[in-house]
């Protein structure tokens, strides 16, 4: 599932840094560098990805607990 197109971040890399940094924007875009380029996956309604970082980082923290 494809949260970055520009960078070909995967929901996998989100969870990943939402474990590690936590639920906070700017330190998942830091640590994944997602939404660095065209910056389309910042907006929720972004159909470049299958899941716009906002509403990813949202999941990864439900999923994570
Ligand atoms: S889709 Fe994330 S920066 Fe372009």
């Amino acid at each position: 599932m494809i949260v970055c197109d520009c960078k070909e971040v995967t929901y996998e890399m989100i969870l990943e840094a939402v474990r590690t940094h936590g639920a906070n924007l700017e330190a998942v875009m830091e640590a994944t560098e997602a939404g660095s380029v065209c910056e389309c996956c910042l907006e929720e309604d972004c159909d470049k990805v299958d899941l716009p970082l906002p509403l990813a980082i949202t999941q990864a923290a439900q999923t994570l607990g």
